[in-house]
């Protein structure tokens, strides 16, 4: 048996531990044997599932299951805090506080399992790789740790709110995050002969000024959509006009609808603009994360709990960042909480400080959390 004071202390150090020792998407290697040694020492099963990195462990018994999930992989990114555990790996940090979830999950896990025998069914603590690659959610859902699973729920630091305060949001919180990639392609010439050619680069630059019409003139204006051209390249010298023109960039939406028809405007402007000027349109899209879409009961529940563990509760503002938890509720409701660590610097900024006061309040109500979905649910 593991006293409350045992576990803080436990985490604590986890927590500075993790942060000294960070490692990237799809290399957490030694992060996943430290988490792994951790549940083994608290008894606590881990399930045999094929992940290279990343771990889900399981507390209790029954049919129900609920899981609470942290990721746990760092950034490419030189650490600028002069903290006293700062990484000790260069040009690699933490700067997203994901060694914070992790011990917190870790801490929630040891906490449950004190309590195993009053749990009225069981509680997976999803330990995903790669949130930042981003994608990593989707091994732990190809694994099969959510089978049987019926709600889960995110954590996250949030620098905006000191400790004390959760963010809570119901509905789509962050964004879709898609990708494009345009070619222009032309007829090069010399710069003083420019009727003997298909400019590309008037292509590109009609284009590029066209594409920001989709949000003014083609969007709701009570919607959230967001166009951002981030690469224009043509040409390389001074006196050819350039064959062929590139452009970049990336869309973020709320929804489904809207990102269709963001996309499908992006296409027609392309044709459209090379068509009329003749040049050829090679367009690629990528999409990447779906909307993140809480529940609203799921939403509500750990509002109302956390309100009533003592907690201030905020409504989280929305961001056109992503959050690859979505993938998950795409296959199942969930709520995603967001703990105040701040005041810091943004994620994923060099001098990005997660305030530990916070974390052991963050695992007893994460712990607290899943015990009473099960009651309840
Ligand atoms: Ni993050």
């Amino acid at each position: 048996m593991s006293t409350n004071e045992e576990i803080e202390s436990r985490i604590n150090a986890d927590f500075e531990y993790l942060h000294e020792n960070p490692e990237l998407s799809y290399q957490e290697k030694n992060t996943t044997l430290k988490i792994r040694s951790e549940l083994s020492a608290a008894g606590i099963k881990i399930l045999p599932l094929e992940l290279e990195t990343g771990a889900v462990a399981e507390i209790g018994h029954g049919d129900k299951a609920v899981a609470i999930r942290c990721d746990i992989d760092a950034l490419p990114v030189q650490e600028e805090t002069g903290l006293p555990y700062q990484s000790k790996v260069k040009g690699v940090m933490h700067a997203c506080g994901h060694d914070f979830h992790t011990a917190l999950i870790l801490g929630a896990a040891m906490l449950l399992k004190e309590r195993e025998s009053e749990l009225q069914g069981r509680v997976r603590c999803v330990f995903q790789p790669a949130e930042e690659a981003p994608g990593g959610a989707r091994k732990i859902i190809d694994s099969g740790a959510l089978e049987g699973v019926s709600a889960i729920f995110g954590v996250h630091t949030i620098p905006l709110y000191k400790p004390g305060t959760l963010g809570i949001r119901e509905g789509a919180t962050h964004a879709a995050v898609d990708r494009f990639k345009l070619v222009f392609t032309g007829k090069g010439t010399h710069a003083a002969h420019p009727n003997l050619g298909i400019d590309t680069l008037q292509v590109a630059a009609h284009y590029a000024v066209a594409a920001q019409s989709i949000v003014s003139r083609n969007s709701d204006p009570f919607a959230t959509n967001l166009v951002s051209i981030t690469r224009l390249e043509a040409g390389n010298t001074w006196n050819v006009i350039p064959e062929t023109a590139i452009l970049e960039g990336t869309v973020r939406t709320m929804t489904p609808d809207n990102r269709e028809m963001v996309k499908r405007r992006l296409v027609e402007l392309a044709d459209g603009i090379a068509k009329s000027f003749g040049a050829r349109a090679d367009f690629t899209w990528v999409f990447g994360l779906p909307p993140m879409q809480n529940d609203k009961g799921l939403s509500d529940f750990a509002s109302d709990l956390a309100r009533s563990d003592g907690f201030k509760v905020e409504r989280t503002p929305s961001s056109l960042g992503g959050e690859d938890f979505a993938l998950y509720e795409e296959h199942i409701p969930g709520a995603f909480v967001q703990v105040g660590t701040g005041p810091s610097l943004p994620n994923h900024n060099p001098r990005f400080i997660a305030d530990r006061k916070a974390l052991f309040p963050a695992a007893r109500f994460m712990a607290h959390l899943a015990s009473e979905y099960l009651r309840r649910f």
